[in-house]
């Protein structure tokens, strides 16, 4: 690399992804632990070679016209990057990276941990015991629900869909799941077997949702769907908010149509809808799915990983619009 790119980070990542950048890069980082406001991303974007972006940054052609013609790439430290505008950016030319495959086992894990929480009614009971309320075993103190041979119902049968239905093996479940086409590769690994929507819905025990976020994915579960699971039936989320409709979530489990949910992401977040702060059978995390130690790392070291290699003259890693590659 011959030239020191200027690269911005738009919130502090783990250190060693910072440490690498530092070694290649003059590099910018938001020293404030928050979300920038839009003026303040837009005045930080300004003339940048790069920008490692969040989930919580809305990148349109604005921000892009903003970061100027000579911005190369903007490496959204994620997954899922619905907060990019991937079509204005191919069109400018700006290399749009994800951060795939080393947070699946972690985001998956926190799927069976909210299953678990939700069903066993874990945070309910460590407040009430905290809460100085525990007199003694009783037979029906907070009684939840069983987990081991019963159905899970996976919507999305991508990286972290497989991986979160591999893991039933062990709980001797069985899976049936949903995607947009049956996925052999999701039936050979998980032994999951191809059902539409609504049979998944009614005949699942646990239904996990794992797709992007998409116009067809907004409200993939709203009041219709929530009627059709059974009434002894936990959803769990770890995808994107505006997937489940958050009031026709909370409609549902007030009015006893599905018995609980286990929440990492909402339609509005920071905001959580007041109704479903009401319900107590609910679990609702802030959005730490990915949140380890070692998986937060490896996005960072991707994230810096790709930037590296544009300015080396090397293909990305994770790139998320292809088409610009093919158009230099
Ligand atoms: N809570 C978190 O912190 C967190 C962490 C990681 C990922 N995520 C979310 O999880 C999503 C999935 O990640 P992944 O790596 O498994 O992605 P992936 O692309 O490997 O899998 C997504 C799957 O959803 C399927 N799909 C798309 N539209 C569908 C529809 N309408 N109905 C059914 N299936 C549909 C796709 O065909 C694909 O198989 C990400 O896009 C991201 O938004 C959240």
């Amino acid at each position: 690399m011959n030239i020191r790119p200027n690269v911005y980070v738009t919130r502090m990542l783990p250190e060693a992804a910072i440490d690498l950048l530092a070694a290649h890069c003059d590099v910018e980082v938001n020293p404030e632990d928050r979300v920038l406001e839009r003026v303040e991303l837009l005045e930080k974007v300004k003339g940048r070679d790069a920008v490692i972006s969040l989930l919580t940054d809305t990148i349109d052609d604005e921000i892009l016209v903003a970061a100027g013609p000579q911005c190369k790439i903007f490496a959204n430290y994620a997954v899922g990057f619905n907060n990019i505008d991937l079509s204005a950016a191919t069109k400018r030319g700006v290399v749009i990276t994800n951060t795939p495959d080393v947070l699946t086992d972690a985001t998956a894990d926190l799927a069976w941990t909210l299953l678990f929480a939700t069903a066993r009614r874990v945070v309910e009971a460590e407040k009430f015991l905290r809460d100085g309320k525990y007199q003694g075993w009783g037979p029906m103190l907070l009684l939840g629900l069983d987990v081991t041979g019963k159905t899970l119902g996976i919507i999305g049968s991508g990286r972290i869909g497989s991986s979160f239905a591999s893991k039933a093996k062990g709980f001797n479940m069985k899976v049936v799941y949903n995607d947009i086409a049956a996925n052999p590769e999701f039936e050979a690994a998980t032994g999951g077997v191809f059902t539409d929507k609504e049979r998944l819905l009614q005949q699942a025990d646990f239904v996990s949702l794992h797709v992007p976020l998409l116009p067809s994915t907004h409200h993939l579960m709203s009041d219709k769907e929530f009627s059709l699971m059974k009434k002894t039936a936990i959803l769990i989320n770890t995808s994107r908010g505006p997937v489940v409709d958050e009031k026709a979530l909370a409609r549902a489990l007030k009015n006893g149509e599905i018995w609980g949910a286990g929440l990492d992401v909402f339609e509005n977040e920071p905001a959580v809808d007041p109704d479903l702060l009401e319900c107590a059978n609910t679990v609702l995390l802030p959005h730490v799915a990915s949140a380890t130690i070692e998986t937060r790392t490896n996005m960072g070291l991707i994230a810096v990983r790709n930037i590296l290699n544009i300015f080396s003259g090397k293909p990305p890693i994770t790139c998320v619009n292809p088409a610009v590659l093919q158009a230099e």
